[in-house]
């Protein structure tokens, strides 16, 4: 039996490690490894039954009462995930036709999935001595050089887990600064996985020595099995529900309140987009910009309650990319057009644009646009901002209303973290025939500063070499 707890939680800690490189292996793999978890997880608590049978017996000392606090967060968080993940799949889940509530849902995943690495890393870390002992047969344990040698190595790359924690941003996906998970896909995977393995022993680590402190903190004999009082067992019940609740609603409505609330910026538009000019080499470029303001229905007074890409410079509410295309057309005293749809607009919520973006990539949608010609042009500029990783679906009717033939598009992408994402090869093979050069991707945050990374962009031979 011992063996099959070992080899189940063995497999989990492998396909949890799995699942955290998303992007990297692909979403069909991702799924798979989704459901394996899901699997797993359930053979895990059948195995362990006994152990919440007797939740309702004995006292609950500093140790198991951390312990029970944590099973439950996991339950939680691994149900909400296995939900929200199945909610967004877009291969082993489409046949339950799921279409509303991705916005919502890509949120809660987001902090679920970061959430389950953490929860389960500490509860590994409290049963260590058991997985040692399964692992190691008692006549090798004698050497006590082994254990501190083993204990070091520990530390060691606890200590880079630190490093790798704050370097692969975890902390704000856990809190949900950042909606968007960002992949670099030209990593090899094996960083990855030992950067993401170093951040598990961290939390092993903590939770095998606070698991520790814990046990001395003077107890009741909580291997008194008799059963709970009436009232102790009212009190347990209550406290769960209540911490289930309070979990639930922290992740439902607290993640699109804070989303919402949270990042209205104010630009002084004429320091953001005034400075050096620059020459271009040849005839001056067009600029081509696709933002939200503009082709959105924004609600009356939607400035006091602006979503996370939108800005309020000079007061005036200002789509991101038209802050870069403003900036551009400053550095080159070029010309620029907006792409503008002519049909029905984006919704005014931020979460339901990013759902009916998501139902628009999925179908390849092609919304009308106000025609842009191009013809008089040998090089484009094209700011658009990330959408599902991809470009929002109104720039590939652009694409693929113009004749690109012999014409180069440079490319400054605005994203809330996810770099390029595939947008560098949707345009290629979008805009046939073109010379496709990365010019710089731009968080946006770093929006209302970015004229100066701009400026070098162009100045640095932006426009005469692919970098
Ligand atoms: C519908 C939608 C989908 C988005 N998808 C992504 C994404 O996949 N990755 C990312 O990093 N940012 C994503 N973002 C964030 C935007 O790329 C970012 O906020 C951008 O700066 C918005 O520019 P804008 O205000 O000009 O529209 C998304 C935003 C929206 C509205």
């Amino acid at each position: 039996m011992k063996k099959i707890h070992m080899i189940v939680n063995t497999l989990m800690t492998l396909v949890l490690l799995g699942l955290m490189s998303y992007s990297l292996i692909g979403e069909v793999t991702h799924e798979i490894l989704g459901t394996a978890m899901l699997v797993l997880f359930i053979v895990h608590h059948i195995l362990n039954r006994k152990w919440f049978g007797a939740l309702h017996k004995g006292k609950y000392s500093a140790f198991r009462i951390f312990q029970t606090i944590l099973v439950f967060l996991m339950l939680v968080s691994v149900i909400m995930s296995a939900v929200s993940g199945i909610m967004m799949s877009k291969h082993l889940y489409t046949f339950l036709g799921i279409t509303e509530g991705m916005a919502l849902a890509r949120g809660v995943h987001v902090v679920c999935a970061y959430a389950n690495y953490i929860l389960m890393s500490l509860h590994l870390g409290l049963h260590w001595n058991g997985m040692i002992s399964a692992m190691i047969p008692n006549d090798k344990k004698s050497s006590a050089t082994m254990w501190w040698v083993l204990r070091i190595i520990a530390l060691a790359i606890s200590a880079y887990g630190v490093y790798a924690f704050i370097k692969r941003q975890i902390g704000e996906y856990l809190f949900y600064q950042t909606q968007y998970v960002s992949f670099d896909e030209s990593e090899p995977l094996i960083l990855f996985y030992l950067d993401y393995l170093a951040i598990m022993v961290l939390f092993v680590f903590i939770g095998h020595y606070l698991g520790k402190l814990l046990k001395r903190i003077p107890k009741g004999n909580s291997s008194d099995k008799k059963p709970m009082t009436k009232k102790g067992r009212i009190i347990l019940a209550i406290v769960i529900v209540l911490l289930i609740v309070a979990v639930i609603a922290i992740i439902l409505f607290g993640i699109p309140y804070f989303n919402r609330h949270f990042k209205t910026v104010e630009v002084n538009r004429q320091q953001a987009v005034s400075g050096q000019k620059a020459d271009w080499q040849g005839n001056k470029p067009l600029v081509v910009y696709f933002t939200r303001v503009g082709n959105t229905d924004f609600e009356e007074g939607v400035d006091a309650v602006s979503g996370a890409s939108l800005l309020l410079a000079d007061g005036k509410l200002t789509g991101s990319d038209e802050l870069i295309a403003d900036m551009v057309v400053d550095i080159l005293d070029c010309e620029s057009k907006a792409i503008t749809l002519t049909g029905k607009k984006y919704p005014s919520s931020y979460n339901d644009t990013v759902s009916v973006a998501g139902d628009e990539l999925r179908e390849q949608a092609r919304p009308q646009i106000e025609p842009i010609d191009v013809s008089n042009y040998d090089s484009i500029i094209l700011i658009y901002p990330l959408w599902w990783s991809s470009i929002p679906m109104p720039v590939a009717t652009f694409l693929e209303q113009n004749d690109f033939n012999g014409k180069t598009i440079y490319l400054i992408a605005t994203q809330g973290s996810s770099g390029y994402g595939s947008t560098v090869s949707d345009i290629e093979s979008l805009a046939k025939g073109a010379k496709v050069v990365r010019g710089t991707s731009i968080y946006c945050e770093d929006i209302p500063n970015a004229r100066k990374t701009l400026y070098e962009l162009i100045t640095s031979g932006f426009n005469v070499s692919n970098p």
